[in-house]
C-alpha cells in the first residue's frame, strides 16, 4: 500500500492527525497495534485543556465532550490538612474540561470510521525503514480477524509519523548513533489508581500533599469517581482490598476540617510507573514523532494528552503546508516549535510533582521546604496564576 501520511499508533494522538489530514484531503493510513475495545477500556488521564476541547469540537469529531464532560473552574491543593481553592476564571480567565482519555479516544475512533478514515487495529508494526529517503516504509502483520498474521505487509509513504506512544516502537528503532538525545529521569514512585461507584467528594479535583504521600481525588461522572495515591512502584494491586484503599486514600486527605470521602465499590485498579522523558529531536528523517512516543511528562500535571495535541497541531500544520506547496520548511521547525512547548510542560509536569509528593529517604527539611512552596503559591495571586496559567494551557503555536 502507498499512501501520503503513515501513522504508527492510533490513540488520541494519531487518530487526531488522521482526522485532520482527511479533512485537507491528505490521504492517510493508521496502523495501531490493540484493538478498538482494549483501548477504549484503558483507563488514563481525564483533563482537557479549552484548546484540546476546541481542537474536537471545532473540527467535528464531536459534541459529547461538550455534553458530557464536566466544566472545571478550579482545582484545590490541599497541604497541612487545609484545601485552597484556585480560581481559574479569576485567576487567569479560563477553565479545563473533565473528560476521560478513554472517551476522547472513542469519539475520534467514532469520527474517523463515519468519515471512512483508513484506521487498521491489531497491526503490529515490527520494521520501519528507509527513514532518510522520500519514502519511509512500515512493515507489519494484520493480526485482526480478516487478516493473513503470516504475511508481512508494507506501508510506503511521504511522511511517517510515530504517534505509539510511550514505549514507541518508531521511536527505538532509531540507532544510537543517530545523533539523537535522550532526556529522562525516573521517579521513586507510582500512581495506585482506582475507578469506584461513588458519589462526588467534592466540587472540585484534590491534588492533596500529606505526611503519608500524595493523593489526587478526581471525577468521572456524578456516580463514578477516579483517585489515585502515591505508592511504590513494585506495589501489586492484589494486596490492596478495597477498605486498606479508602483508609489509605483518607488518611491523606485528613485535616482539622474534617473532610471525609464518599467512598463505594472500587471496581478497577491499577498502578500507573512514570517518568520524564524527551526525544531530541522529535524527528529522524522522514519520520515525525508525536505525542507519547516523542516525551512522557508524570501525570501531576494533567499535561499528557494535552501536549500530544499540541504536537498534532503543528505538525498537521507542517504537513499540510508541505503537500500543498511542496515546502518542507514548517516541517523542518517541527521538532524546535514543539519542543518549546514539551519543555514548559516537562518543568511544570516536574515541579507539580515534586512539590505534592513526599520521598521516604527524603531529608525533613525537603518536606518542610514543599510546603513552603505550596504555601507560597497557594497565599498569592502571582503564585496562583502561575499555576492556573500551565494547568490551563499556554497559548498554541
Ligand atoms: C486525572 C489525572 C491526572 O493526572 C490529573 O492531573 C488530573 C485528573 C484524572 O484521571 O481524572
Amino acid at each position: 500500500t502507498r499512501t501520503t501520511v503513515g501513522i504508527v499508533g492510533g490513540g488520541p494522538a494519531g487518530l487526531l492527525l488522521s482526522h485532520l489530514l482527511s479533512q485537507q484531503g491528505i490521504e492517510n493510513v493508521v496502523l495501531e497495534k490493540r484493538d478498538h475495545e482494549t483501548i477504549a477500556n484503558t483507563h488514563r488521564a481525564g483533563i482537557l485543556e479549552q484548546q484540546a476541547v476546541t481542537m474536537l469540537t471545532e473540527t467535528g469529531v464531536d459534541g459529547r465532550v461538550l455534553t458530557e464532560g464536566d466544566e472545571h473552574s478550579g482545582i484545590n491543593l490541599r497541604f497541612n490538612g487545609e484545601s485552597h481553592l484556585l480560581d481559574f476564571p479569576d485567576l487567569v480567565d479560563a477553565t479545563v474540561t473533565l473528560y476521560a482519555q478513554n472517551e476522547v479516544f472513542v469519539d475520534l475512533a467514532a469520527a474517523r470510521k463515519r468519515d471512512g478514515g483508513d484506521v487498521r487495529y491489531e497491526c503490529e508494526v515490527v520494521d520501519v525503514l528507509d527513514l532518510k529517503t522520500d519514502t519511509p516504509k512500515v512493515r507489519f502483520h494484520d493480526l485482526s480477524a480478516g487478516g493473513d498474521p503470516n504475511q508481512l505487509q508494507e506501508l510506503l509513504c511521504d511522511i511517517l509519523v510515530g504517534a505509539d506512544g510511550s514505549r514507541s516502537f518508531c521511536r527505538r528503532a532509531v540507532g544510537e548513533a543517530e545523533g539523537h538525545r535522550d532526556f529522562k529521569i525516573e521517579y521513586p514512585f507510582a500512581w495506585f489508581g482506582i475507578l469506584t461507584g461513588a458519589p462526588k467528594s467534592f466540587p472540585e479535583l484534590i491534588y492533596a500533599n500529606s505526611p503519608h504521600g500524595f493523593a489526587l481525588i478526581s471525577q468521572r461522572s456524578e456516580t463514578v469517581q477516579r483517585m489515585y495515591f502515591q505508592c511504590d512502584p513494585g506495589e501489586n494491586v492484589d494486596d490492596w482490598s478495597d477498605d486498606r484503599i479508602w483508609s489509605e486514600l483518607q488518611k491523606r486527605v485528613d485535616g482539622p476540617d474534617g473532610f471525609q470521602l464518599k467512598t463505594g465499590p472500587i471496581f478497577d485498579k491499577t498502578v500507573l510507573g512514570f517518568r520524564s522523558f524527551v526525544r531530541e529531536p522529535m524527528r529522524h528523517g522522514n519520520m515525525f514523532l508525536a505525542g507519547d512516543a516523542a516525551h512522557t511528562v508524570p501525570p501531576t500535571g494533567a499535561k499528557g494528552l494535552n501536549l500530544a495535541f499540541a504536537d498534532i497541531k503543528v505538525l498537521f500544520e507542517a504537513i499540510e503546508s508541505y503537500v500543498s506547496t511542496g515546502s518542507k520548511d514548517l516541517l523542518d521547525a517541527y521538532s524546535d516549535t514543539a519542543l518549546k512547548r514539551v519543555w514548559k510542560a516537562q518543568n511544570f509536569s516536574y515541579w507539580m510533582t515534586s512539590m505534592l509528593h513526599t520521598r521516604q529517604d527524603a531529608n525533613p527539611f525537603e518536606t518542610k521546604r514543599a510546603l513552603g512552596e505550596l504555601e507560597t503559591v497557594t497565599s498569592s495571586r502571582y503564585g496562583q496564576q502561575y499555576l492556573a496559567e500551565s494547568y490551563t494551557g499556554w497559548p498554541h503555536a
